[in-house]
C-alpha cells in the first residue's frame, strides 16, 4: 500500500549516551519522494539517524512527527541493514513470512513469492536454505522480504557495504524501481559513487549535526561547506 502523504518533520532532536549528545540538535523536513542518501564520516550520527526517523531509538529531547500516527508509520516501514538477517529457513518461507503476519491469502503469498524470488533471481533456489546463500544473494533476499508488502518507507543502512559488484548493481536496481513504484527510500553509503547514482537529495552529516542538505545534483556539483568538499574529494573529515 503506498501512501503518497508520508513525510517526517523533525524538530530539535537530540540524542544523547553516557551524557553526551551523539546527535543533534536536529531540525528537518523529509519530502515525500524520492531517494534520500545520508552521508558523513563513521561516527557522525547516520545509523542513529535513521534510527530516530524509523522510531526504534529512544531521542532525550525534541519531536519527530511522520505524516501518520507513530505504530502506523512504523508498521509501513522497513529498515535493512548492513549484515542480513535471515530466518533459517527456505528462500520460499523467509518470503512468505512477512505476508503471512499480514493474513494474505495463500494463492496470493505464492504469487508474490514466486514473483519476487524471480526478481531477486533467486526463483530457482526457493527451497535452498536462506543461510546457506551468498552475502548477496542474502542481501537480495532481505530486500525483496521488505519490498514484498509494498512498505511506505524504506530505510537501508550500508546495505552494499560487504557486497560484490554485481549484488550491488542488482540490489541498486532494485532500489530504483522501487522508488519509481511510490516506496520512500532513505539510506546510508559509503561508497560515493553509488550516493550519486541513486540520490535525488543528501543529508551530510557531521559530528552529529546536519552539516549540509540539498539537492543531489547541488551537493555533488558545488557543495557549500568546506566540509563536504573535502568529504566528497575523499580527504579525512573530523
Ligand atoms: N549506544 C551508544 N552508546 C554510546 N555511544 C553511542 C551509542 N551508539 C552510538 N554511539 C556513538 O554515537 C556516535 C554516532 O554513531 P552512529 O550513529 O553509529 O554513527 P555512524 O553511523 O555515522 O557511523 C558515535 O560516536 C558512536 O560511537
Ligand atoms: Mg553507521
Amino acid at each position: 500500500m503506498v501512501n503518497p502523504t508520508m513525510s517526517a518533520n523533525l524538530s530539535q532532536v537530540i540524542v544523547k549516551r553516557r551524557g553526551s549528545v551523539i546527535l543533534g540538535p536536529i531540525e528537518l523536513t523529509l519530502a515525500r519522494q524520492g531517494i534520500t542518501i545520508v552521508l558523513g564520516p563513521n561516527g557522525a550520527g547516520k545509523t542513529t539517524l535513521l534510527k530516530v526517523l524509523h522510531g526504534v531509538e529512544r531521542i532525550s529531547s525534541g519531536s519527530v512527527d511522520w505524516s501518520v500516527p507513530d505504530e502506523l508509520a512504523r508498521q509501513s516501514q522497513a529498515f535493512i541493514f548492513q549484515k542480513p538477517t535471515m530466518l533459517r529457513r527456505s528462500v520460499r518461507e523467509n518470503l512468505a513470512y512477512p505476508l503471512q503476519l499480514l493474513d494474505y491469502k495463500k494463492a496470493e503469498i505464492a504469487e508474490r513469492v514466486a514473483l519476487w524470488a524471480h526478481r531477486i533471481d533467486l526463483g530457482d533456489m526457493l527451497d535452498r536454505s536462506a543461510p546457506r546463500l551468498s552475502g548477496g544473494e542474502q542481501q537480495k533476499l532481505a530486500l525483496a522480504r521488505a519490498l514484498i508488502r509494498d512498505p511506505d518507507v524504506l530505510f537501508l543502512d550500508e546495505p552494499c557495504a560487504n557486497l560484490d559488484a554485481r549484488s550491488t548493481r542488482e540490489i541498486e536496481k532494485l532500489l530504483v524501481d522501487a522508488q519509481s513504484s511510490g516506496t520512500r527510500i532513505i539510506m546510508t553509503t559509503h561508497n560515493i559513487g553509488q550516493a550519486r547514482r541513486l540520490a535525488n537529495d543528501v543529508l551530510f552529516l557531521l559530528n552529529g549535526k546536519l552539516h549540509e542538505q540539498g539537492a543531489a545534483m547541488t551537493f555533488f556539483k558545488e557543495p557549500k561547506t568546506p566540509e563536504a568538499k573535502s568529504f566528497l574529494e575523499g580527504d579525512i573529515v573530523e
